[in-house]
Order: C-alpha cells, then structure tokens, then sequence
C-alpha cells in the first residue's frame, strides 16, 4: 500500500473510531437534491436478450464484439459483487492490471476504493461494482501488454455497452447507484455534467424495465483522489450521506 492509502486509511479509521460518521452528518449535512430525473427512459438501441440471470448476461458481455475494444482486450471485465446489492459502484472502464485479473477496480485506484468501502462497512462482496465498458480502452490497441496506455471510453463505445450496464442494474436492483467520476456520472444521467457540480447531490436515474427510478449518487473517482489528495474530505462527506441513506 502507498503512502497516499496509508494515510487515507488512517484517516477514514480514526474518523470511524472518533465517531465522526455520524456526528459530522449532523453537523454538515450533504446537498440534497430535488429528485432531478436523470435520462428520459429512452431505451438502449441493442437491450441484451433476455437471458435473465448475471451469469448469462457476463457469458454474453464475454462474447461481445459490437466495437473494437471486444478484439483488443485481454479479458472482459463484467463486475464483482453480491448479485442483491443494495448499491451499486460504477467506474468508467477496466485499466492495465483489470484487463489481465477480469476483475474491476483492482488496481491502484481499487485499493483505495476497498478503502473507501471498509471506511463505511461495505466491501467488494457486499455492495456491486462495475464499470460503463467492459473492455480496456487502449491509446494502443496493438499493445495491451503496455503500461499507462488508458484511454477513457468514446461515446460510441460507451452507448454500444450500455445495455449490459442497464441490464446489471435491472437484475441486481440497487437502492443506490454511485457514479465514480465524470465518465460514469454522465454516461448514466446522460448530462454534460461535470464532477466537481454533480458530487454529493442524489438525483434520480430511470432505467427502462424497472418500476422505480434508482437514486443515484455522483462521487469523485478513487483515481482523481490518488491524483489530488484534497478531494478525500468531499468523497468522505459522500459516503458518510451513503451510509446514512443505506441506514435508513
Ligand atoms: N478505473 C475504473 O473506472 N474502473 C476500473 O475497473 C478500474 C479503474
């Protein structure tokens, strides 16, 4: 572990320790939002078939070739996590080190997010963590073996896998989905918002199929905060409105 999770961890077990979880909620609560409806319920061009089940539905992302990054990646990386999750993490798209383990967030930045989730008593076995694509973005697609060649997804790459995303959430049915930086946050609302206005207001994302809207939590990326330490103090009073929400 580096220094910068060092010293997060410490921080967010001695906030926990202190009691802080709850008595800064009282005292600083977080921006609430009006329930602002995220997409109009527009359906995704190509819904998966109905296969009904996560397993058939990773079998099908694992076949997937409806862009280029299907033939680039080393492996599809689908999710982890308890398949009745009460909230659901979304990132923006598998790296270097979840292209080679099929698994999200276990770099770096997944460190930190198992940090961030231990801090309120999840983990990766009891929340739900995916991503917008499933495959690696690549500056070189010819080199996957390379390192910091990332790329975040296209638009187009990103509306080709939304039907897998959709349908994860259909099937798990969250109470809570968090958007971990801009790229997720705007790929679900399907706003031109950016992170730094979005973070820390609920809003509501409608997902065609489901009888309820979701409600819907934008957060910073566990990587922006790896880069700019100063952004832990607004994903803490995020997650700690989380907490209290999943509470209630
Ligand atoms: N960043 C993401 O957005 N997703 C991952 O799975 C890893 C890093």
């Amino acid at each position: 572990m580096n220094a910068e999770l060092l010293t997060l961890v410490r921080e967010l077990k001695a906030r926990v320790a202190e009691g802080d979880l709850i008595a800064s909620t009282a005292a600083a609560p977080a921006p609430r939002a009006q329930a602002s409806v995220g997409a109009p319920a527009a359906a995704s061009a190509e819904a998966p078939a109905a296969g009904g089940t996560l397993d058939a539905l990773k079998e099908q992302v694992s076949a997937c070739r409806k862009c280029p990054l299907g033939t680039q990646r080393l492996n599809a990386v689908f999710g982890v996590g308890s398949p009745s999750a009460d909230v659901m993490f979304v990132g923006e798209g598998p790296g270097y080190q979840e292209d080679r383990q099929g698994e999200p967030f276990v770099g770096k930045a997944g460190q930190l997010l198992d940090d961030i989730l231990k801090a309120i008593g999840l983990s990766r076995q009891t929340v739900y963590i995916a991503n917008v694509v499933k495959c690696h973005p690549m500056t070189d697609p010819t080199n996957p073996e390379a390192r910091g060649n990332d790329r975040p997804p296209t638009p187009e790459e990103i509306d080709e896998c939304r039907p897998y995303l959709e349908e994860q959430i259909r099937l798990i049915k969250p109470r809570f989905v968090v958007t971990l930086g801009n790229v997720a946050t705007r790929a679900l609302l399907r706003e031109e918002i950016g992170i730094t206005r979005a973070r820390g207001i609920w809003r509501e994302l409608v997902v065609p199929g489901l009888e309820r809207p979701v409600r819907l939590l934008p957060t910073f990326h566990p990587a922006a905060l790896l880069r700019d330490p100063s952004l832990k103090r607004d994903v803490w009073t995020d997650m700690k409105n989380l907490r209290q929400e999943l509470a209630s």
